[in-house]
This record gives structure tokens, C-alpha cells and sequence, in this order.
């Protein structure tokens, strides 16, 4: 049998058209241009004058110096990309002399397995959650001196949950003995609703890798802006040459536009996080009767993973909900996880409430 390296992206090309509600959506729901003006309240694009050139590799100062300010580095250890999937990219390339191992916390996003192959770097995945409390014992064993990378996702897509600060520090030490890097993906670091003492791994230690990205915060996929900081320069100058060979350099438009929405972030964000608040209510009142799913409350992102009571055919369930009431559910088996599905929690326009009624109702025909 053919593999399958994008079991999310296949499931995406199958069941998505228009006018379906995609309800496992991983970020704020995406905006429209005419919306994103609104937000930011200016031009999308004020400076109609200059060149259309290439932009720096690394990326533009104004841009760069906003993100620096946020991570409380010097600029010299910004590097914009194209999203966060370069820089995801980017930073195991940059972190491999030439092969080594990767330990993956899973789950992870999707097309990793496919670069990590591309690249030539042997992954070791290791299930990162026990009822959705990470466990690090098994990373910790896995470390070796073939080691280059751990990589993780904090918070967790599609799980919602944070990894603490102290396992982190653990794994710091544990890999400043080895030289290896942690690299972690923090494309949900600003929606922090429920916790805000929570920050990035650029914190605890510079040395190491952060991932960032406006996709999923700001509801600007599209715009394809990531970056990666860490203050380690070998790996930056690294990064740097990498990003020359892949890409050259990040459109001038899109960076214009992200440096438009930094420049009034907090109020994006605050709004954004009561708009996962305003989910999780919903969410809450819908658990306290359900006769068929359970869900922890996810401490940051805009993703959780309700499951499922009894015995249910997720996937079945998702084809029903698709054919009968136009949602697109993302069943926890194209992400590797059983039993349950993942929820989006960043609808602006979606009645959360319509969907939980139209679930309760399917999963009770399912039953009887
Ligand atoms: C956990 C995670 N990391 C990274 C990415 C890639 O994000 P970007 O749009 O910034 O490339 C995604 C996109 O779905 C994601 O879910």
C-alpha cells in the first residue's frame, strides 16, 4: 500500500468545498482583507511607491526589531520565514550536522514525517501525553549522543495542553550536557487565555530553538510569516544560509502586513483570547450535559480534543456530519490519535452551540 506522508492535507483535498463549516480549524478563523483593514485599522498596503525587490534573507528590520522586542532578544536572532513550516525546516536542517536522530513529541504536525525523511534525519516518535499530562521520562530515555533534536509543540495542536516549565529546564540541562537543540514549535505561544504565566522556550534559554508564526494567532495563514529566534549565532548564521538556498527571501507585502498587525498585537490578541474564552463557555456547557463526549479544557491554543464516552466510529461520524449538516470534522485518526476528533476553538463567526446540538443528535442516532 502506498504511504501516506498527509493523512490531514489528503482528508483536507477529499471533504473540504464551499460552504462547508470547518470545524476542526487550528487557529483564529481566518480573515478576509476587507476584515483584517478593519482590525488593524489602516491599508493592508500604505506604500504604493516603492520597489517591489527582494527583501533580506533574514528579513526586514521593522518586522524583525517588533518580534525581538517580543522575546526580549537583540534582532540579530530574528529570522523571518515563509510560515512557520520553514522554519520548522529550517531549524532541523540547521541543528543536523549532516544526519542524526530527532526525538518528535507526538503528536506533532503533519508533514514532519516527510521532511524528516527528505532531509535524512532519523525521527524517534514518542507519544508526549498520558491523559493529557506531558510525560517526559520516555523523551529523556530516548537521548543519546546521535541526538541532534528534540522537537516539540507548545502548546500542543490539536491537544491544548502546556508543557511545564520545570520539564523544560530538565531537558535544557539534560541536552546542554549533549550540545543537541530543543526545538520548539510555538505557532500558539500568544493565545493564552487560561495561562498567562505561560512563555516561550526563548525564556528558559535563548540557546535553544523557537518557532513562531502569524497563522494561527492572528487568523492570517495566508500571509505566510514565521520566524525562528533563537540566540545560539552558530545556528543562526546556519539558519541564515538555509533559508538563502530555500527561499531566498519572505515577501516585502506580506512582512509590510504582519508589521502592521504587531504594531497593535495586544489588542488583536486580547480579543482573539476572549474569542476562544467566549468558545470555551460554550464548550463547558455543552460537556456538563453530554451524554457522549468528554473533552479537557486546553490551557492554551485554539484547538482541543473532545473524545468519546463509548465505542463510536469517529470517522463515520465525521462523513454523517459532513453529508448532513456541512461541518468538516477532523477525526483523531488522521492525526494519529483515537477515539475523538479535533475541535477548533477560534470560530469568530461559527455558532459553537449549533454544532454541539448537531453532534449530540448524530452520535444519538449512531446509538440506538
Ligand atoms: C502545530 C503546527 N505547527 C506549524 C504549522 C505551520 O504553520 P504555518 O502556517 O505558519 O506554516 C501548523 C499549521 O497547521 C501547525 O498546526
Amino acid at each position: 500500500m502506498k504511504n501516506n506522508y498527509f493523512p490531514l492535507e489528503t482528508y483536507y483535498d477529499e471533504n473540504f468545498a464551499d460552504g462547508v463549516i470547518d470545524i476542526s480549524c487550528s487557529g483564529i478563523e481566518p480573515y478576509s482583507f476587507y476584515e483584517l483593514q478593519s482590525l488593524i485599522g489602516s491599508e493592508l498596503v500604505s506604500d504604493i511607491y516603492s520597489p517591489i525587490e527582494y527583501a533580506e534573507s533574514f528579513g526586514v528590520h521593522a518586522l524583525r526589531s517588533q518580534l525581538a522586542e517580543k522575546y526580549n532578544v537583540c534582532e540579530s536572532c530574528v529570522l523571518i520565514t515563509n510560515g512557520a513550516s520553514e522554519s520548522i525546516t529550517i531549524a532541523l536542517m540547521a541543528t543536523s550536522n549532516n544526519g542524526g536522530n530527532v526525538i518528535v513529541g507526538m503528536p506533532f504536525y503533519n508533514p514532519l514525517k516527510m521532511l524528516l525523511k527528505t532531509i535524512g534525519l532519523r525521527p524517534q516518535y514518542i507519544n508526549t501525553y498520558e491523559n493529557y499530562v506531558f510525560t517526559y521520562s520516555n523523551i529523556m530515555n530516548a537521548i543519546n549522543k546521535n541526538t541532534c533534536a528534540i522537537l516539540l509543540n507548545n502548546p500542543n495542536n490539536p491537544i491544548g495542553a502546556i508543557i511545564d516549565k520545570k520539564i523544560l529546564s530538565l531537558l535544557i540541562n539534560k541536552l546542554n550536557e549533549t550540545g543537541a537543540k530543543i526545538i520548539v514549535d510555538e505557532v500558539g505561544l500568544w493565545l493564552t487565555y487560561r495561562n498567562k504565566n505561560y512563555n516561550s522556550i526563548i525564556a528558559l534559554d535563548g540557546n535553544m530553538i523557537a518557532i513562531g508564526s502569524l497563522s494561527k494567532a492572528f487568523g492570517v495563514p495566508g500571509i505566510r510569516i514565521g520566524w525562528l529566534i533563537t540566540t545560539d549565532m552558530d545556528i543562526m548564521s546556519k539558519a541564515i544560509e538555509i533559508k538563502r538556498t530555500l527561499s531566498c527571501s519572505t515577501s516585502i507585502f506580506a512582512q509590510s502586513i504582519a508589521s502592521k498587525i504587531l504594531y497593535d498585537s495586544e489588542n488583536i490578541l486580547m480579543h482573539h483570547n476572549n474569542i476562544i474564552s467566549k468558545n470555551i463557555v460554550a464548550l463547558k456547557k455543552y460537556l456538563s450535559t453530554s451524554e457522549f463526549i468528554r473533552c479537557s479544557l486546553p490551557s492554551a491554543g485554539a484547538t482541543c480534543f473532545p473524545t468519546f464516552k463509548h465505542d463510536i466510529n469517529a470517522k463515520k461520524l465525521a462523513h454523517k456530519m459532513l453529508s448532513s449538516h456541512n461541518y468538516l470534522m477532523v477525526p483523531g485518526e488522521i492525526l494519529g490519535i483515537d477515539n475523538g476528533f479535533r475541535l477548533g476553538l477560534g470560530f469568530r463567526n461559527t455558532d459553537l452551540i449549533k454544532f454541539f446540538n448537531a453532534i449530540e443528535y448524530e452520535i444519538k442516532t449512531f446509538a440506538s
